[in-house]
């Protein structure tokens, strides 16, 4: 642990990761501040170690280590991710964590994909949400959220749940990925582009954790956060290909993939049922940790993709999930934020991307 002095410290869970990472860029010492970045291991600091913070290595699955990286803070802001069954564990360990460790407010970075890619239009907070999507994620997501108000019923931590949609910027894979499947001629598009990109610039997110760690009335509440303008696709990823070089023609119009929803592993379907998670609260955690360290000394399967990351398409194919994306017709609405949290977004869209783009040319050494 590192020993810098400090005053008030938010933790800060997934602070590696793009938005976690931003989020410590961003608000480390303002306001009287600090931000304690929680990571997973010793080789997620290798950014975040070049400042002098006060970082904890603690794992967000795993309850005592968490409790013990959250003491002194009186919020935690969480950017960790998982797979799917991660995502939901993740959920009810932090919750645990924070009451344990005496946090007041629980920020979770939840998404605007609770709703869909593909939201009806009229969507806002008050739709009520549903475990029918055809991507896993959001249905994650979603029980995530459904499990946080549940044990937030006990009063110990305020939770607050925000839903960004796209969230890109400097170090973004919206980004990144945009630019390889221009590069590699695998860029498509659905009708041009046309379909609205419910995105947001990570520093108006980080404006929203801001406003979301400190104003009172956000207890206890969810909000979509986006950013001012409403966004087509295509002003999104064709100013990514002229950046290039490239033009219009470089997107093929590839039809869209079948809404054939992701199939979900037995073992995955298994922990979720109401049982196993009765017994795994059941099991003390030194009998899981037993457990848990007998069946590692077993040879190990392939391991599992860890986090959820954004499919990439097979050529000439759009994607289930961009399908879904670029078909979308709603922007959705921040007005809650708003009014509630005195959500104003800063950065507008065009001056976000441009960074966005100059931090492109940085990452490939064009600068
Ligand atoms: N990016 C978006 O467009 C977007 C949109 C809406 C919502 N969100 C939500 O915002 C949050 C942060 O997203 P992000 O884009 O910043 O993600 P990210 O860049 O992939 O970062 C994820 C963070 O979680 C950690 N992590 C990954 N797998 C883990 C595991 N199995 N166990 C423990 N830690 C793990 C990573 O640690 P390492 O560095 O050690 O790998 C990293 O710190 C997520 O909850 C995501 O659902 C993101």
């Amino acid at each position: 642990m590192n020993t810098a002095n400090l005053s008030t410290s938010w933790a800060v869970i997934g602070a590696s990761g793009f938005i976690g990472l931003r989020t410590v860029e961003g608000l480390h010492g303002r306001d009287g501040v600090n931000l304690r970045p929680v990571v997973r291991s010793a080789t997620s600091l290798a950014v975040l170690a070049r400042r002098r913070l006060d970082w904890r290595i603690a794992d967000p699955r795993d309850l005592p280590a968490l409790t013990e990286a959250l003491r002194g803070c009186p919020v935690c802001l969480h950017a960790a991710l998982g797979d799917p069954v991660q995502i939901e564990r993740m959920a009810t360990i932090a919750y645990r964590a924070c009451a344990a460790a005496g946090v007041r407010r629980l920020v979770w970075l939840s998404s605007a994909s609770v709703h869909g890619q593909n939201p009806p239009p009229g969507t806002d907070e008050s739709t009520p949400l549903h475990e029918s999507h055809p991507l896993a994620y959001n249905n994650a997501k979603v029980r995530a959220e459904r499990r946080l108000e549940q044990l937030a019923r006990d009063g110990r931590v305020e939770v607050v749940r925000l839903r960004p949609g796209v969230v890109f910027g400097p170090r973004s894979r919206w980004i990144t990925d945009a630019a390889a499947d221009l590069r590699a001629g695998r860029a498509g598009w659905l009708g041009r582009g046309r379909g609205v990109c419910n995105s947001i610039h990570v520093d108006n997110l980080v404006h929203a954790l801001r406003l979301a760690a400190t104003v009172p009335a956000a207890a206890g509440e969810a909000f979509l956060v986006g950013d001012a303008e409403t966004v087509a696709w295509r002003d999104f990823l064709l100013p990514i290909a002229l950046h290039l070089g490239l033009d219009e023609t470089a997107f093929a119009e590839p039809p869209p993939a079948p809404l054939v929803a992701e199939r979900t592993p037995p073992l995955a379907a298994l922990t979720r049922t109401r049982l196993y998670q009765r017994l795994g609260d059941a099991v003390p955690d030194r009998a899981k940790r037993l457990v848990k360290g007998l069946a590692s000394a077993w040879p190990a399967p392939a391991p599992a993709r860890d986090a959820w990351v954004l499919p990439r398409a097979p050529a000439g194919r759009l994607t289930l999930e961009q399908t879904l994306l670029q078909g979308c017709a709603w922007k959705l609405p921040h007005a809650k934020a708003a009014r509630l949290l005195g959500y104003v977004p800063p950065v507008p869209f065009a001056a976000g991307l441009a960074t966005s783009l100059e931090w492109l040319d940085f990452a490939e050494g064009r600068t």
